[in-house]
C-alpha cells in the first residue's frame, strides 16, 4: 500500500497533480484510487466525466480507466453515516440554546468531523487491500493541516476525556435534565463514539509510517503561494509526516520569449531559487504552465511526464526528515540535515519567525513554530552531518504552562 497526500493552497494545481500521478500509477499496473477531500470537487471534471452520469454515484468510487478510480467524498453524507448519533445530540444541544434548527445542525459539524470521515476511508482501504495506491487530493492547506492533527487529538481525547465524560454523564443525566432542561448525551452517543474509535484504530500508525505515507506539497513560483507552502512544510514536519517532494507547478516554459512575460520570468527564477532555500534537501519537481487548462487523460500524462520524467511516481523521493524540532526542559532544539559536513562558520539570523542559516554557499530559510520564534537565544553546533540549533529563554509566558 502506498498513500500520498497532495497538499497546497487553493488553485495551485493539487487536483491536477494528484490526477496526473494517478494516471501514471495506474498505467504501471497499480490499482489506484484518487480521493478528493476538497468540497470544491473538480476530479470528475478533470477526467471529463459527466456529473449527471455520476448522479446517484455521488460520493462513491467511479472507475475512470483501467486500474484507476476516483472518489469525491460527500461530506454531509459521510457525517450522517459516521456521526449520525453524535451529530444529532450536538444539534439538539445547540438548539436548546435557542438557535435556529438549521443553523444548529450546521454548527454541530464539529471541526474534525470531515477529516475523521476521511480517516475512516483510509483505514478501510488499507484493511480491505482493495487498492495498491491511495492518492489524496486535499482541501486547501489550512484545512488539511487541521486534518493531520486529528489522529493525535483523538488519541488524547479517548484516553483522557472520553471515559470521564461517559461516567459523569451517566450520573448527571437525570439531574441535568430536571434542573437545566439540557439533554446530556445518552448511552448511544457514547457507543457511537466508541464504535468510531474502533474503526479508526491503527490509522495513526499508517499515516506516521513514511514507508507507506508521504506528503507532496504543490506550489507555484509566486511570493504568497510559496510563503504558504513554507508554512505547510513546517506543520507537516512538526507532525512528523514525511514530505518527499515539492512540486513547482506553472513554471513559464523556456521557449516562451514574448517580452510581455519578461518580468514574470525574472520573478519566477527568483522564487525557484528561494524555494530551494526553503525546502532543500527535499527535491523540487517543476511542471510547466500549460497553454490551456489541464483536462483529460492525455494532458494529465504530459503533466505527469514533466513532473516525474521516467521515475516511478510512487517512489519515496526523500527519505530523511528535512528537519526535526524537539523540546526538553524549556529548551527547543532544531536539527537540520546538511548536504555536507564541514567546519565552516555557521551564520544564524533570526528575522521575525524565520531563521536564516548560512554555511559557506548553503543557505536555508526555516519558518519557526510560534513558541520557538519568540525565544531569543540561538546557538548552533555541528554533529556529523546535522546542524543542531538550540533556542532558549525570553519566552516567559511559555514557561508558565
Ligand atoms: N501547469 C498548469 N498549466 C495550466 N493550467 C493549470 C496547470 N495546473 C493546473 N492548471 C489549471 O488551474 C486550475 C486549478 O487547478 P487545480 O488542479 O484544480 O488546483 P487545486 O486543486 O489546487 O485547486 C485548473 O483549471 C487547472 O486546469
Ligand atoms: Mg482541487
Amino acid at each position: 500500500m502506498r498513500i500520498i497526500f497532495f497538499a497546497g493552497k487553493g488553485g495551485v494545481g493539487k487536483t491536477s497533480v494528484a490526477a496526473a500521478t494517478g494516471v501514471k500509477a495506474a498505467e504501471a499496473g497499480n490499482r489506484t484510487v484518487i480521493m478528493s477531500l476538497d468540497v470544491a470537487h473538480s476530479l470528475a471534471d478533470i477526467f471529463d466525466i459527466n456529473r449527471d452520469l455520476i448522479g446517484k454515484q455521488k460520493g462513491k468510487l467511479v472507475k475512470v480507466k483501467e486500474n484507476l478510480w476516483i472518489q469525491e467524498l460527500d461530506i454531509q453524507e459521510e457525517i450522517q453515516k459516521n456521526w449520525g448519533d453524535i451529530h444529532k445530540y450536538l444539534s439538539t444541544l445547540l438548539s436548546t440554546t435557542g438557535l435556529d434548527e438549521i443553523l444548529a445542525e450546521e454548527l454541530a459539524i464539529l471541526p474534525g468531523m470531515e477529516e475523521v470521515s476521511l480517516l475512516l476511508y483510509i483505514n478501510r482501504y488499507v484493511q480491505t487491500r482493495k487498492f495498491d495506491v491511495l492518492l489524496l487530493d486535499c482541501a486547501p492547506t489550512g484545512e488539511s493541516l487541521r486534518f493531520i492533527s486529528i489522529p493525535t487529538t483523538l488519541e488524547w481525547y479517548i484516553n483522557k476525556i472520553f471515559k470521564m465524560e461517559r461516567t459523569i454523564a451517566k450520573y448527571a443525566r437525570p439531574v441535568a435534565m430536571k434542573l437545566y432542561n439540557v439533554p446530556l448525551p445518552g448511552e448511544d452517543y457514547f457507543d457511537a463514539i466508541e464504535h468510531l474509535f474502533e474503526r479508526l484504530r491503527g490509522v495513526d500508525d499508517i499515516l506516521a509510517d513514511p514507508e507507506i505515507t508521504t506528503v507532496r506539497l504543490i506550489t507555484n513560483p509566486e511570493k504568497i503561494v510559496l510563503k504558504e507552502t513554507q508554512r505547510a512544510f513546517m506543520y507537516f514536519s512538526l507532525y512528523k509526516m514525511s514530505i518527499d517532494a515539492v512540486i513547482m507547478n506553472r513554471v513559464l516554459p523556456e521557449d516562451v520569449n514574448d517580452a510581455y512575460f519578461t518580468e514574470w520570468r525574472k520573478s519566477q527564477h527568483q522564487y525557484m531559487e528561494l524555494a530551494h532555500q526553503y525546502f532543500s534537501p527535499v527535491p523540487i519537481f517543476p511542471a510547466n504552465l500549460f497553454k490551456g487548462e489541464v483536462l483529460g487523460v492525455e494532458s494529465l500524462k504530459i503533466l505527469a511526464k514533466q513532473i516525474y520524467g521516467r521515475k516511478n511516481p510512487l517512489k519515496r523521493f526523500y527519505e530523511g526528515e528535512a528537519y526535526q524540532i524537539s523540546k526538553s526542559n524549556q529548551e527547543y532544539e532544531l536539527r537540520l540535515m546538511l548536504p555536507f559536513a564541514g567546519k565552516e562558520d555557521v551564520e544564524l539570523n533570526k528575522i521575525g519567525d524565520e531563521l536564516i542559516v548560512r554555511i559557506a554557499n548553503f543557505k536555508r530559510h526555516i519558518l519557526l513554530p510560534r513558541p520557538v520564534a519568540v525565544l531569543d537565544s540561538v546557538k548552533a553546533r555541528l554533529e556529523g552531518n546535522q546542524l543542531c540549533i538550540q533556542f532558549e529563554g525570553g519566552n516567559h509566558d511559555q514557561d508558565k504552562e
